[in-house]
């Protein structure tokens, strides 16, 4: 049986890391490759506080990642991308992360990501981590939840809007995605209003 909880064990991070890295490997792999740099990348930006998630018997079972308005799960720098991929590639990798990200307002919060392992999904993870995301949006008095979702994805879609969240605006990242080699076209931004 898993359990949810918020932040992440510290010694977790890389775990994390490598599972964000493959579950959402169709946003960042065109970007930042999928070898050991960007699992160092990400595991060095983690800030572990700003997450939900499930463990059973100490091992990351799932990550919902949250960003508010001052702060994010995974935060590369400049100066992090620059130490692995040298001042140009940084800029090219930092211009085309900033493509994928919302600036939450305040009273808003974000999901920056959410990720659970192959071997535990279909079996209530997700579920739950968005529910205690929701339950925690309503305690903390936060106005609203968004998300942003690839057009390909339509498993996570689907489970976004059984927990309801609706539709709010679709967001062609033509020719951005030609030249950066992201196989979606457009991202959708879903919303759920904390009543
Ligand atoms: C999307 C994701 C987080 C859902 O987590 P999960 O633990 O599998 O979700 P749940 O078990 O709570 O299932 C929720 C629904 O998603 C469906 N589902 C989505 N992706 C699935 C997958 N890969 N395998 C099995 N079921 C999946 C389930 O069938 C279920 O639908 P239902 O409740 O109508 O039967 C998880 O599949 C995942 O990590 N996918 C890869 C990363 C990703 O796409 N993240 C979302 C980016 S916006």
């Amino acid at each position: 049986m898993f359990s949810i909880q918020r932040g992440l064990p510290s010694e977790l991070a890389g775990s994390a890391s490598e599972l964000f890295l493959s579950a959402l490997s169709e946003k960042f792999a065109p970007v930042l490759g999928n070898d050991s740099k960007a699992t160092e990348l990400f595991k060095a930006s983690i800030v572990v506080s700003s997450c939900f998630s499930a463990l059973e018997d100490n091992r990351l079972l799932g990550v919902l990642a949250v960003q508010t308005e001052d702060q994010n799960f995974l935060n590369p720098s400049f100066g992090d991308l620059s130490i692995h991929y040298g001042f140009w590639g940084a800029v090219v990798k930092g211009v085309a992360l900033h493509l994928l990200q919302h600036k939450p307002k305040s009273e808003e919060l974000h999901v920056e990501g959410i990720a659970v392992v192959d071997s535990a999904r279909g079996k209530g993870v997700g579920t739950k981590l968005l529910e205690e995301l929701m339950r925690f949006a309503q305690t903390r008095n936060f106005k609203k939840i968004t998300l942003e979702v690839i057009d390909t994805n339509h498993r996570a879609l689907q489970l976004y809007e059984r927990l309801g969240f609706a539709i709010q605006k679709h967001s062609k990242i033509w020719p951005a995605n030609k030249i950066i080699g992201w196989t979606f076209n457009e991202t959708i931004f879903m919303e759920q209003i904390i009543g």
